[in-house]
């Protein structure tokens, strides 16, 4: 089968489609014949390990264990191993496993994989679980967040666009989003009622306090946002900060002062995903894609992710669905990446 492979740490161009050998199902396995998949900002680190230190302790010191890339899949159910019960051959699925860049992926049936929303596309449903699992993992420890205000900083990113969603229409809290001009509209469409423009105004000067500052982007600083901060409020990130400071100033802050810094840690789990599922069915969740790349171009679709400049999710597009099932493509890429 064909998959994208990185055999050493670097730039995207690292990455490669290559011929390997296709996974067999486990007895607890199911074997997903992927239609559609991402490129995520954890990817396109992960590939620039050289820079992320810290993460290779885990990946892999001199070089990448393992060489599969990618992570959030959508396809259908090829082959199921004698002891699941929960899926069968068809079913459309989607969700999240290493190494989804590729023609196939086997997954165990109690991970990340759940039944495809019918309203979406396989490229649609590529693009839902990174953002929002990641987003939910990262709030939650904040609830009970109803009626309480929130500010979502990079909110039109592909954690940002997931947590207005979810702030909006699942922890029922009132938003206010900050994102770049262009993006204004979109997510004000998303659900949030107060949005700001970053380069019109700053949230830290007009005044505004806010029970929780959410910084979706992790370019922010508790620091700089305290003041806009009510007393007892609290401000996540999804960075370890300058010189990894963060995880520091949350056992600081949680013992003086009274208000709060600490470290949104995101989780895949596949109970989140069914949640996540169920909003999507229920029409208070959508996915976001900015572009949509063919496989052989995950490079030039990693470089673009590495701009730090999407909006919403990158999609990759790895083989044909069945006739009637994979509408046209949401957007395609037409313009230059910017400089
Ligand atoms: N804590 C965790 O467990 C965890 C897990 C995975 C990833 N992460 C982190 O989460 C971060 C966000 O991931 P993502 O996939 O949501 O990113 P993303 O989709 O690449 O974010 C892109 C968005 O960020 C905005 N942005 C870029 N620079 C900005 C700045 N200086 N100020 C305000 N907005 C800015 C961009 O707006 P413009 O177009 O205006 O530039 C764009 O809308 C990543 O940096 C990654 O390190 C954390």
């Amino acid at each position: 089968m064909r998959a994208v492979v990185h055999d050493r740490y670097g730039p995207p161009e690292v990455l490669r489609v290559a011929e390997v050998e296709r996974p067999t199902p486990r007895e607890d396995e199911v074997l997903v014949r992927v239609h559609a998949s991402t490129v995520t900002r954890g990817d396109a680190m992960g590939v620039r390990s050289v820079e992320y230190r810290f993460s290779r302790l885990v990946t892999g010191i001199r070089r990448p264990r393992r060489t599969t890339f990618g992570s959030e899949f959508a396809g259908l159910v090829e082959k199921v191993g004698a002891g699941v019960t929960e899926f069968r051959v068809g079913d459309e699925v989607f969700g999240v496993e290493s190494g989804a860049n590729a023609e196939y992926v086997a997954v165990r049936e109690s991970d990340v994989i759940v039944q495809k929303p019918t309203g979406l596309t396989f490229e649609e449903a590529a693009a839902v679980p990174d953002g929002s699992l990641l987003a939910l993992t990262c709030l939650r420890p904040a609830d009970p967040l109803r009626g309480k205000s929130v500010l979502v900083y990079g909110a039109a990113g592909s954690i940002g666009t997931a947590a207005v969603q979810l702030l909006a229409h699942y922890f029922e809290a009132e938003v206010t989003a900050v994102c770049d001009t262009k993006d204004v509209e979109l997510v004000r469409s998303l659900g949030a009622p107060g949005v700001l423009d970053r380069f019109r105004e700053d949230f830290t000067k007009n005044g505004e306090t806010y029970d929780v500052i959410f910084d979706a982007v992790g370019k922010h600083s508790f620091r700089r946002c305290r003041r806009s901060l009510k007393p007892g409020g609290i401000y996540i990130t999804v960075d370890l900060g300058f010189m990894y400071h963060v995880p520091l100033l949350a056992l600081v802050t949680r013992f003086a002062g009274s208000k709060r810094a600490t470290l949104g840690i995101g989780r895949y789990r596949r109970n989140d995903l069914l949640l996540v599922k169920e909003l999507v069915d229920t029409g208070t969740y959508r996915p976001v894609i900015d572009r949509v790349y063919a496989l052989d171009e995950v490079v030039e679709a990693t470089r673009y992710v590495e701009t730090g400049q999407k909006t919403g999710n990158v999609v990759l597009l790895v083989s044909e669905a069945a006739p009637g099932t994979l509408p046209e493509p949401a957007t395609k890429h037409e313009e230059e990446v910017p400089a």
